[in-house]
């Protein structure tokens, strides 16, 4: 790539106006902040505001017009006198070309041209500094270095070994990928941390199944499959012989395969290493082919941590804590901790036979992962079928006075209902995946012409398929609940992932389709008063809303922003195309044209990329 200058010159003809130091505006990176600067700046004046308050009330995408201030945010009384001062006084510069009165709003328009230039300007350069420097996550237009110095740990996706992968982790792991992405574009390190359900009395039964239905070689070919299945089984036994033992057919409680299951499980927390040995198998074998699957989404984790790695010294001390506090009761020989004072109930910390639990581990857990990452904030992506544990964990954190007691953020979501594959109902990720790169491969076959130029349909509607099922969990806000639809998410027709993969092939395919027109490696290579076309402005606008959409998304922890953010730009581009023709058009023209595809082309792919996506060049 060509050596970028990181200040080259702006082109003195599209000179800003000189604008005002504010906390909060990022002029450099986000150009409409320069825009709404130069109109705060007069306003501040004429009204005598403090112009940090009155740039924070300059909104973008209010009553149509470019940029609007509501005057009763700052002045009482009739707006329309407030408004007259404004009208009166403001002068039209190379930034702002008009300002008018509606109601209670002051409605400014932006000067198009100097917008545009400012616009590619902006995020070719970053652009070009991103290329130059690749493992750089804040060069790219819409990042910040804000989060520079700061720490979080993320604990997302989480599934349990020999349970099945349920919808549950299906979303926590495309919503915790992006959540980890969104930190790191601004400027946050990140760690990401898978915490296994890897312990616990199943563990036990999995171990007792094993000696009765397992296969050495089942194992290796698939041990989430066949863990699984050994489970279903030994499960089965354990009902079975309830119902024997509630008929008085069976009479000794201790021969039962609950008791053995028990007994294994109480071996495994006393760390006898015969019934340690089997299940570290279990868990290595499940953490590489789970490695295989979550590459197949184009998500990876720092770490692969567990209810199993969990200190006992941490748990010892949480319940120790809790007692010295007089935060427990005690029922039938198990301990709780008592939070009904804050409408939270009981929940227990340590069993009746002395084993811990789901809480204990994650009381114990946060501790030592205290010790080790020191993290600013910990974000645990689950369900919010979990909140009460999740409101109990952090409750209870902090009644026994933990100094980072107030970092941890529960994200939740909604449920999936409706999903289940050919194999059945319960769900394994890697038949979600294989089901949807079928199924894509399927819609892509049905046109012919458009499959036959496909170089590799293989590869291709594999990622189209994860792109689907992504981008489905993530249209919505992720509190509410979704039907699973593989039909209709896998569609090329309507706001669903293929589109937004096809829109960002069609950018592609601009440059590839017209060898003949020169690429501009910068903006000043290009002549932007021909641009001057209410679609392209459209475009450019949206461009421009990028940043705020990338910091809501950062700041809710809701990545449905970003997809929606896609959604419209892809709406916009493919409107365009008829209009903003490069093909045929003089060469002045195709050449602007082409930067400004190349351009939006840049941003969607970076969206993309937050989302986890892996934008496609070609279909
Ligand atoms: N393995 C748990 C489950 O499947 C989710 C774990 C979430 N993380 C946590 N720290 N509790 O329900």
């Amino acid at each position: 790539p060509p050596v970028v200058d990181p200040h080259p010159a702006v082109n003195p003809q599209y000179a800003l106006p000189e604008l005002p130091v504010v906390k909060g505006a990022d002029p450099e990176r986000v150009p409409i902040d320069a825009f709404r600067l130069a109109v705060a700046k007069q306003v501040a004046e004429i009204w005598d505001v403090e112009v940090e308050k009155v740039f924070a009330g300059v909104d973008t995408g209010k009553k149509g017009a470019d940029l609007a201030v509501a005057i009763p945010r700052f002045k009482k009384g009739k707006p329309d006198e407030w408004a007259k001062k404004v009208l009166e006084a403001f002068k039209p510069n190379t930034a702002i070309s008009k300002v008018e009165n509606e109601g209670a709003f002051l409605l400014f328009t932006i000067n198009k041209e100097t917008f545009t230039y400012h616009m590619l300007r902006t995020i070719n350069l970053a652009s070009r500094a991103a290329r130059n420097n690749p493992t750089s996550k804040t060069l790219h237009y819409g990042t910040t270095d804000e989060g520079q110095g700061k720490h979080m740990l993320i604990d997302f996706s989480s599934p349990n070994i020999a349970k099945p992968f349920h919808a549950g982790h299906l979303r926590s792991t495309i919503i915790g990928a992006v959540i980890s992405n969104l930190h790191e574009a601004m400027g946050w390190k990140v760690t990401r941390l898978n915490y296994l359900g890897d312990w616990g009395t199943q563990y036990g039964m999995l171990s007792v199944g094993f000696d009765r239905y397992g296969s050495e070689e089942e194992l290796v070919r698939d041990p989430i499959q066949h863990l699984f299945k050994v489970y279903v089984r030994i499960n089965q036994d354990k009902s079975d012989e309830t119902e024997r033992f509630n008929k008085g057919e069976i009479t000794d409680a201790e021969s039962t395969v609950h008791a053995a299951a028990k007994r294994v499980f109480k071996a495994m927390e006393d760390g006898d290493e015969k019934a340690l040995a089997q299940w570290r198998r279990f868990r290595e074998l499940s953490i590489e082919k789970l490695k295989e699957t979550y590459a197949k989404l184009n998500i990876h984790f720092d770490v692969y941590w567990g209810e199993s790695q969990v200190s006992k010294e941490s748990m010892q001390r949480a319940i120790e804590i809790c007692e010295a506090k007089g935060l427990t009761c005690e029922d039938r020989g198990a301990l709780l901790v008592d939070l009904t004072k804050y409408k939270m109930d009981k929940a227990i910390i340590r069993k009746a036979d002395g084993t811990t639990i789901y809480l204990t581990r994650d009381l114990g857990g946060a501790y030592d992962k205290w010790n080790t990452y020191h993290f600013d904030k910990h974000i645990y992506v689950v369900q919010a079928a979990q909140s009460l544990h999740f409101r109990q964990l952090y409750k209870t954190l902090e009644l026994m006075g933990e100094e980072f007691a107030g970092r941890f953020e529960h994200v939740s979501f909604g449920m999936v209902t409706g999903m289940s594959t050919r194999r059945g109902t319960v769900v394994f990720l890697d038949d979600i995946l294989e089901e949807a790169t079928e199924t894509m491969h399927e819609q892509m076959r049905s046109n012919e012409a458009k499959y036959a130029q496909v170089e590799d349909p293989e590869t291709t509607s594999a990622v189209i398929g994860s792109t689907a099922v992504k981008i489905q969990d993530l249209s919505g806000k992720r509190i509410n609940d979704y039907a699973f639809d593989m039909r209709r998410c896998t569609s090329f027709e309507g706001d669903f992932g293929p589109f937004i993969q096809y829109s960002h092939v069609r950018l592609c395919s601009v440059q590839r389709k017209n060898p003949n027109v020169p690429v501009p490696v910068s903006v000043d290579e290009i002549d932007v008063s021909l641009l001057d076309h209410p679609k392209v402005h459209e475009i450019i606008y949206h461009l421009a809303l990028y940043p705020t959409a990338v910091r809501n998304a950062f700041q809710y922890n809701e990545p449905s922003t970003i997809v929606t953010w896609c959604f419209r730009i892809s709406h916009l581009v493919g409107s365009a195309w008829e209009t903003i023709k490069v093909a045929g058009a003089e060469e002045e023209s195709a050449k602007a044209r082409l930067f400004l595809y190349i351009t939006t082309r840049d941003v969607l792919a970076n969206a993309m990329k937050l989302l986890s996506l892996t934008p496609i060049e070609r279909m």
